[in-house]
């Protein structure tokens, strides 16, 4: 088996899918750009028949990306995929994800199709579209909710008719880590043709693991395809953290044995950017994006990174593309933690008194304040430096506007040494509440 794992981008897809997190054409392709730039191997772009917006950015990205793989979601007929064939004929390379439902209770309620007629369409779709693309990928929507006979009916015959990636996907976060990984394996087990295909796994963050998921998926399944979006953005919960489920693999290579492709500096670039497009805030605790992620607070923990980084790091933040893991100075913080960041902001006080009476001050400030923050250890060390600085860097004006229904602006001007800096920037519409239960659009709100 490949010791290769694909990395399945769809934030331009399903992470898309989110209420609030539709993506114009243009920052759509600046998102796939960046995620070229990350290498993962395949981008899925959006749904091509969807709407002629979605066909527009589908057929945009195909156009300009090189490196990556580019995909189009298309139902599992003949119309959505020849959509989808027309939005990537400009790719270098290009692949079809077609899809229909097959648990019991999307067929019976949301499709009112008979097993035997979703059988015969997904086989006839995949058969129609490896017509116009070589690298087809079929996905069993639901799948994890289906019956394994069926579902291995039906994927050996969308094997047979030349579907070359098989992902199931946990639609509704409802899969538990070894049972998903078991279930995987067992069809790869019993699907006679399954060697034909790699297989992929695509989880759903409702219960919290679509990670946990997806990398059983990947040790117990069996599974060389993750799918995945960058900060887990998606429907609902979100899909599997592209960032959370890459760092697993690099940083316990040791278990996993796979190699990916990804350059890991560009996950923080990807994360801002996704972040400041779809105006979903990433929370501090987040793993691997989020602010804290390599933050030390308690005075142990910063003694400790500062004498060896591995005793209280996995991951170095350099690695993921932050500047460096950040010390957060506070009433824990000890007097080496003090003295480094002196260093580090490029102060040197004559004696070790001076240095002591400098660390008294900042522990009396630190009762007082959370986090102190450069300014403040600036500030403690000499009233004049604060000043210069306050004097080379000016706030002259400040406007904001921000009402439900119209664009927030906010207008700035800054004065840098002797020269004025002005910015003006519009952000997306809070959406009106249309019904009771709908929650505001986090757009608007201020992305880091
Ligand atoms: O979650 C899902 O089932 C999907 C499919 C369309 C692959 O996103
Ligand atoms: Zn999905």
């Amino acid at each position: 088996m490949s010791d290769k794992l694909i990395i399945f981008d769809t934030t331009l897809r399903d992470g898309e899918q989110s209420p609030g997190a539709s993506m114009t054409r243009d920052e759509k392709l600046r998102i796939a750009r960046q995620l070229e730039r990350l290498r993962v191997d395949v981008i899925e772009a959006g749904f091509a028949a969807s709407s002629n917006g979605d066909f527009e950015a589908v057929k945009t990205i195909a156009d300009h990306i090189k490196d990556s793989t580019v995909c189009s979601l298309a139902r599992a007929n003949d119309r959505d995929i020849s959509r989808a064939a027309e939005a990537l004929a400009g790719a270098q390379r290009a692949r079809i994800h077609t899809f229909i439902a097959t648990s019991p209770l999307h067929m019976e309620k949301k499709l009112r199709m008979s097993p035997d007629q979703v059988f015969e369409q997904a086989k006839l779709a995949v058969r129609f579209a490896r017509n116009v693309c070589g690298d087809i990928e079929f996905s069993p929507e639901d799948g994890y909710r289906s019956e394994p006979d069926f579902l291995c009916r039906v994927l050996e015959a969308v094997i047979a008719e030349g579907a070359t990636t098989i992902n199931i996907p946990d639609t509704v976060g409802y899969a538990i880590p070894e049972l998903y990984g078991e279930f995987i394996r067992n069809l790869r087990e019993r699907v006679p043709n399954s060697d034909k295909a790699i297989w992929s796994v695509h989880c759903h963050n409702d219960l919290g693991m679509a990670v946990a998921n997806s990398l059983a998926g990947v040790k117990i399944g069996g599974a060389r395809q993750i799918e995945c979006t960058i900060n887990g953005l998606g429907e609902r919960a979100g899909n599997c953290a592209l960032e959370e489920v890459v760092m697993a693999i690099r940083t316990r290579r040791d278990h996993f044995g796979l190699d990916i492709g990804i350059d890991t500096t560009q996950i923080m670039p990807a994360s801002r950017m996704v972040s400041q497009t779809t105006g979903f805030v990433v929370q501090p605790n987040k793993a691997v994006v989020g602010a804290n992620a390599f933050a030390h607070a308690s005075g142990i923990h910063q003694d400790g990174v500062l004498k060896a980084r591995d005793t209280y790091e996995i991951m170095r933040a350099e690695d993921v593309g932050w500047a460096a893991n950040k010390i957060v100075l506070g009433k824990l913080s000890g007097r080496n933690a003090f003295k480094q960041r002196l260093q580090e902001l490029g102060i040197e006080l004559e004696s070790e008194g001076e240095i002591n009476a400098a660390f008294t001050r900042f522990k009396d400030l630190a009762d007082r304040k959370s986090e102190i923050f450069d300014e403040d250890i600036i500030a403690l060390v000499s009233d004049e430096s604060v000043t210069a600085v306050k004097e080379h860097f000016r706030l002259i004006s400040l406007a904001q506007r921000s009402e439900t229904g119209e664009r927030p602006q906010a207008s700035v001007t800054l004065a840098i040494g002797e020269a004025e800096h002005a910015v003006h920037s519009e952000g997306r519409p809070k959406p009106l509440r249309l019904a009771k239960q709908r929650l505001p659009s986090p757009r608007g709100r201020l992305a880091r």
